[in-house]
């Protein structure tokens, strides 16, 4: 069996052929997974721009389906399914892919299985590694994610906990932008932190204790908070600012120094905010997953979402699971952004319980899971 899989719901266009092998460790083959970055376009913005991201998906749906077949050397004669991101993300990305999945599965009479992103997400841990131990709890965390679930069993996904305010990959990209660092942040925000000295600014660490009045069915405990620590960099950048160029100021008396913040640090100044910031943000991630994983006897724990791509975050995951003796999973960094695979996979996955969509579903940008 064979599933075509289309993700458009942020600045991705994506497909993807997938396979069904009936192997029960390995229960999906990637056969084809195009995926075209809108990144370049978005970075002159500093961040994805909605209207954009939905012209250029309409721009490159087609290319990136039709690239999808030929890399798998299979035609629409051998699909057996389309699978596409209902939602959540952006209303008019997401309308981009759903009404071509409609479209194409009508008229090539194929079923159409409407997919959970971040079920795709979490899904993509078991396209890399195969089946892995349940119950199982998995992060979530992205540019617009950070949403911890248990797996109780294949195909079903429980909400624990979820940021109250910033996504982690949110405030990576803040950060990095106070910094004038560029966008996205995460991957380069990783890449300085490693020469920088993770204690050198000191940054709040927020544990939520009270529940959340918007969310009364979850514990709260679990949940993640990210604003305050993009707050508490911001501060810190601008008062260090003022004291250089202070500094600066008393020491060239008569000229006027009028660096921008980024260009008054030091090399070795940006690496240490980024290594602090980002020992807070890791802290704080692998404490919760570890709690949960206990509270929960979960079997194994996986990190999913384009933030697990984040080499710290990688590193204090597989050596907390070491310690504790719990294995640990990530997908690899191609799968970890977002992708139609893993689509495809989640697709497989409701197909096979008898799960499909009718042809007047919708996108759905706020989409619970
Ligand atoms: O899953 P994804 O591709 O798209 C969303 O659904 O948001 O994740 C993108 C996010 C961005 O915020 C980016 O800065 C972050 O993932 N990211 C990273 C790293 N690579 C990507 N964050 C921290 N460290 C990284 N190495
Ligand atoms: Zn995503």
């Amino acid at each position: 069996m064979l599933i075509l899989g289309i993700e458009t719901s942020c600045d991705e266009t994506s497909a993807a052929i997938v396979e069904e092998t009936h192997s029960p460790a390995v229960p999906w083959a990637i056969r084809s997974n195009v995926v075209a970055s809108q990144a370049a376009i978005h970075q002159e913005w500093g961040g994805v721009v909605p209207e954009l991201a939905s012209r250029q998906h309409i721009r490159d749906i087609c290319g990136v389906v039709a690239r999808a077949f030929a890399d798998a050397h299979a035609t629409w004669d051998d699909v057996d399914a389309v699978a596409v991101t209902q939602g959540p993300g952006l209303v008019g990305s997401l309308l981009v892919g759903v009404a071509f999945a409609k479209a194409a599965a009508a008229a090539a009479g194929l079923p159409l299985v409407a997919v959970h992103h971040l079920a795709g997400h979490i899904e993509s841990l078991v396209l890399q590694n195969g089946e892995i131990p349940l119950p199982a709890v998995v992060l979530v965390v992205s540019g617009g994610h950070t949403s911890l679930y248990l797996v109780p069993a294949p195909g079903q996904y429980e909400l624990l906990s979820r940021t109250r305010d910033d996504a982690a990959g949110e405030a990576y990209d803040k950060v990095a932008k106070l910094l004038g660092l560029g966008y996205p942040g995460g991957p380069i925000v990783d890449r300085l932190a490693r020469s920088g000295d993770d204690r050198a600014v000191k940054l709040p660490t927020t544990r939520l204790t009270h529940k959340d009045r918007n969310a009364p069915e979850l514990k709260g405990d679990l949940d993640f908070s990210f604003s305050g620590l993009k707050t508490a960099v911001a501060r810190y950048v601008r008062e260090r600012h003022e004291t250089i160029r202070s500094a600066k100021a008393s020491a060239e008396r008569g000229s006027t120094a009028t660096a921008s913040a980024e260009h008054s640090f030091t090399e070795q100044d940006i690496a240490d905010i980024c290594a602090s910031f980002q020992r807070v943000v890791v802290t704080a991630l692998i404490d919760r997953l570890f709690d949960a994983a206990r509270r929960y006897q979960a079997k194994s724990i996986g990190i999913a979402g384009g933030v697990s791509a984040n080499s710290r975050l990688r590193a204090e995951l597989a050596e907390h699971g070491r310690l504790r003796e719990i294995p640990t999973f990530v997908p690899s960094l191609a799968l970890s952004t977002d992708n139609a695979a893993m689509i495809a996979a989640a697709g497989l996955r409701k197909l096979r319980a008898g799960v499909t969509a009718q042809l007047d579903f919708n996108a759905d940008a706020a989409l619970t899971l």
